[in-house]
């Protein structure tokens, strides 16, 4: 056991030491593009740069990364693949098992990230043994971002039900303020569409249709009735939200021209960056009905089979990325909460705090589930075939709840 020890502390060693003639940058391809991410992002630039590694950035404008993806799969194609990609859950693994990525194992062992980073992202981020990816953060989609100051215009109350959701956007139609700010991409109404059937058929429901998949679940009155219930909140969209971008949709709420946005807690990020203060400005609060689950994704930095010489940046990056005081920093800025567990809440804000002990809480009482919507729930053909229904039900591509969960199974099992 020892020697063992021994044996993998100098391999650690070996792989650690820098060489004269490595390549000290750094090729990221990424999503973020918004004013929140950019700002999270130049905190891992300023410590990477700290270190002697410049930036190169690869930046694919597009929430949600669907063309970031596109453009990877090119750059991989041409044999040319950047140090590390942003990545979510499901294509990690895809790229994996084409034999695509890097090994991290060493780096990971000698910083014990297996004893620190939650097995709902190992499993993504380890593949056949080894680690393949540094875990950045942890979002969490089932949120609801509200306007402080229309809420309480409005004398509004946290809604606890789905009715009670109806109820406060009727509210804000009588005052008339747009109540919904949704931004019409696919993967937008999806994100938001998780929520949605969570709320509708409960934490075990989430789970059989959206993890495993079940088709008597994906086809039952209960998908249903998720679907009414989207149609629902379609009805307190604003008539221009085709084709918004999301973080334009959270600018709405940050100013006040609209009540409420469901999305994924990178939308906090926007409100850090305009200045604006949980509580006083914004309130966050969970998806009505969801309260005790979680639905996450997790941003990852898929690490490719680089030539020799970039492998010293790419462990630079891992370390950096996985250090206790970087995962506080950056998820402050981003609005997620940090893929280690064991970083003190300290500087986070309310909502930070809020979103770090729903992720324990969820996690130790099963109740953490991936999101769909955002490549955690299923592989990525699913994954789209999913967001092209949800998004056509909402376009009125699909005029029926009964229609959209026979497609949704249908596309479901061609994708599979
Ligand atoms: C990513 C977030 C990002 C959001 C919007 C999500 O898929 O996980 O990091 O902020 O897309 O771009």
């Amino acid at each position: 056991m020892r020697k063992l020890m021994m044996a993998a502390a100098m391999l650690a060693t070996t792989a650690l030491t820098a060489h004269a003639d490595d390549v000290k940058e750094v090729q990221m391809l990424h999503w973020w593009t918004s004013g929140g991410e950019a700002a999270a992002l130049n905190v891992l630039k300023q410590d990477l740069a700290k270190e002697g590694y410049t930036w190169k950035d690869v930046p694919v404008a597009g929430g949600g990364g669907d063309a970031a993806m596109t453009a990877l799969k090119a750059m991989v194609a041409a044999g040319n693949p950047p140090t590390a990609s942003q990545m979510l859950g499901y294509t990690v693994l895809d790229y994996a098992e084409a034999g695509k990525m890097g090994d991290l194992t060493e780096t990971a062992v000698a910083e014990g990230w297996d004893k620190a980073v939650p097995a709902a992202l190992q499993k993504f981020a380890v593949y056949d043994g080894k680690w393949v990816a540094a875990p950045v953060n942890v979002h969490s989609v089932n949120w609801l971002w509200i306007n402080k100051a229309v809420m309480d215009k409005i004398g509004g109350t946290e809604p606890k039900t789905f009715d009670d959701f109806i109820a406060l956007l009727d509210k804000a139609k009588a005052a008339g303020v747009t109540p919904l700010a949704l931004g019409g991409q696919n993967w937008q109404e999806a994100t938001m569409f998780d929520s949605v059937v969570l709320s509708t058929g409960g934490p075990e429901f989430y789970k059989k249709a959206f993890n495993d998949l079940d088709e008597d679940a994906l086809k039952s009155d209960t998908m249903k009735k998720s679907f009414d219930n989207l149609a629902k909140l379609k009805g307190y969209v604003d008539p221009n939200f085709s084709g918004r971008d999301w973080n334009l949709a959270t600018a709405m709420v940050i100013n006040g021209d609209a009540l409420v946005q469901v999305m994924g807690d990178w939308a906090k990020g926007e409100f850090v960056a305009a200045k604006k203060v949980p509580g006083t400005d914004f309130l966050c609060y969970r998806f009505p009905g969801t309260d005790g689950s979680v639905i996450y994704n997790s941003d990852m930095f898929g690490m490719f089979d680089v030539p020799d010489d970039r492998k010293a940046a790419q462990i630079a990056l891992a370390k950096a990325t996985l250090s206790k005081s970087f995962q506080s920093a950056f998820n402050v800025v981003k609005g997620s909460v940090p893929a280690r567990t064991d970083v003190p809440d300290t500087d986070f804000d309310a909502c930070g705090k809020k979103g770090i002990a729903d992720l324990k809480a969820a996690n130790e009482g099963g109740t953490l589930f991936g999101s769909l919507a955002q490549g955690y729930g299923a592989p990525p053909a699913v994954a789209n075939a999913y967001k092209d229904v949800v998004s056509k039900f909402v376009h009125g591509q699909i005029t029926s709840s009964d229609q959209a969960v026979e497609e949704l199974v249908k596309a479901i099992d061609d994708a599979k």
